[in-house]
Order: C-alpha cells, then sequence, then structure tokens
C-alpha cells in the first residue's frame, strides 16, 4: 500500500483526478466509482478537463459501489442520480454505461447477483475509487462485513446514517438498508485509489492502513491488494504512526514510477 500525504483537499482531489486521467487517456476503461464528498473535488476537475478538451469518457464505463435501499428511482440522493449530476452527466460517458446496483428492485438478492454478473460483463474495474466511513466502513461494508465478502444487501449503522443525513432533507429518513459491492468485490480492482480529508477520517485512515487486516475496520483489506493507494491531506494523516516515513518515499519515488 502506497500512502500519499498531501498539503491540503485540493491536491488530494487533482492526484486523484491525475490517476484517472491518465488510465482514461491509455484507453477505454472501466472505472469503478464511489459517491459521498469525498471524491467531489477530482470529479470537478474532471470535468473541467472534459470541458477544456484534455480528456473523454466516451469510451468509459463506469461501476458504481453502493446503493440505497428503498429510495424512488431518480431520488435525488440515489447513487445513480448523484452519481449522474456529480459527474457522469456532466462529461460524455454515454448514460447507459452507468452501472449501479437496483436499490429499488422487488427481489434484492436477484438484483445484487445480476449486478455482480453485469460488473464481471463490463470489467475489469481499472482505478476503483474510494472513500472510507469514519468507522472504517468500505462501500457500504460496515463493520463485521465478510472480507470475502460479494455484493448483497446490508444494515446501515446508526453513525453511517447519522453521517449521511446532511445530505437528506430535514422531513427525510436516510435509508436503513443498502446494496453493496462486497469486500471481495472490490478488491478485484486493478488499482485502489482511497481518498479521505480532514480530522474526521484520521482515526479511520490509521486503522485501515497501519492497523490490523480485520473485518472490524473493512477498509484494512486494502492490506491485501497489490496495488493499493491511499491519498490524504495532512488533516487525515494526523493518526499516522509512520506519516514521516511515507513522506520519505514519496520525496524519492523515482519519476517514471506513477501512483
Ligand atoms: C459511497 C461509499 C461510502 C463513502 C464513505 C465516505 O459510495 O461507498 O463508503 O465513500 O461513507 O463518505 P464521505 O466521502 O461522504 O465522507
Amino acid at each position: 500500500m502506497e500512502i500519499v500525504i498531501l498539503p491540503d483537499a485540493d491536491r488530494v482531489a487533482r492526484t486523484l483526478a491525475d490517476v484517472i486521467t491518465a488510465r482514461v487517456q491509455s484507453g477505454p476503461c472501466t472505472l469503478g466509482l464511489a459517491t459521498g464528498s469525498s471524491p467531489l473535488g477530482a470529479y470537478q476537475e474532471l470535468i473541467r478537463r472534459y470541458r477544456a478538451g484534455e480528456v473523454s469518457f466516451r469510451d468509459c464505463w463506469a461501476v458504481l459501489l453502493d446503493e440505497y435501499v428503498g429510495l424512488a428511482p431518480g431520488h435525488e440522493q440515489s447513487y445513480a442520480r448523484v452519481i449522474r449530476d456529480e459527474f457522469t452527466g456532466q462529461v460524455d460517458l454515454p448514460p447507459d454505461h452507468v452501472l449501479v446496483p437496483d436499490g429499488s428492485a422487488q427481489d434484492l438478492p436477484a438484483a445484487a447477483a445480476e449486478f455482480e454478473r453485469r460488473r464481471h460483463e463490463v470489467g475489469p474495474v481499472a482505478v476503483q475509487v474510494l472513500g472510507i466511513g469514519a468507522n472504517g466502513h468500505l462501500g457500504f461494508n460496515e463493520p463485521g462485513s465478510s472480507l470475502g465478502s460479494r455484493t448483497r444487501i446490508k444494515t446501515l449503522t446508526e453513525q453511517t446514517r447519522a453521517d449521511n443525513a446532511r445530505f437528506f432533507g430535514a422531513d427525510e429518513t436516510v435509508p436503513v438498508h443498502v446494496l453493496t459491492q462486497g469486500l471481495a468485490t472490490i478488491l478485484e480492482a486493478e488499482h485502489l485509489v482511497l481518498v479521505a480529508t480532514g480530522t474526521g477520517k484520521a482515526d479511520a485512515v490509521a486503522a485501515a492502513a497501519e492497523g490490523p487486516l480485520t473485518a472490524s475496520c473493512p477498509a484494512s483489506v486494502l492490506q491485501l491488494h497489490p496495488h493499493a493507494t491511499v491519498v490524504v491531506d495532512e488533516a487525515a494523516a494526523g493518526s499516522l504512526a509512520h506519516a514521516d516515513r511515507y513522506r520519505r518515499q514519496l520525496a524519492l519515488k523515482p519519476d517514471w514510477q506513477p501512483l
């Protein structure tokens, strides 16, 4: 795992945008996208580069990590809608090239199985964008999730529901259930890039990167992946025991070696 500590959230966003731009420019690919606030700066930067003619997504597919269960199709907080509004609908990625678990399906296990099938059809995921929950969740794999899990229904913790209440109206409730890629599903991507900013993520980042590999911190599963990059600002790096070592490694990184 490579840990990249940068001065601020803006540099974190540009670094994730750089990784995605380089991969997209090298040929058609499938991008694994996260929702939530962490990747928004990178998506805005990618939209800017698209508008400036620097990158095109017309030959790409996008696969989402997760979706709420029970929101009406088109609900503005459904992740299918969020990713369209925040990113894919603002670039030239074809609308029918966006794959999202169907959280409004009557038969949720069948929807999860169908998502896995389609994901393999359009994959492999070249770059998987990830955020991290303050409790160490990855996708919506909450603490206790099997490290070998596949896409399935999960129950959100009250902490995650409270964290995400900021996206919902005061008179709305955050759904309790979700469909999420499993941890084993996420590990199939070729390159995992986790971004985190702010002090609220510092303990979770340290547990994921330096703690034991454990279902109690689902993001620690990154330790199993041969190409995982964790990009954080100084605030989110605040609990890392070996921050100086990571800074030194980054400073000494050869120019020819990309993230
Ligand atoms: C979103 C997702 C979640 C978020 C995480 C962090 O698709 O899978 O794991 O990445 O909850 O959320 P933010 O970025 O809003 O702090």
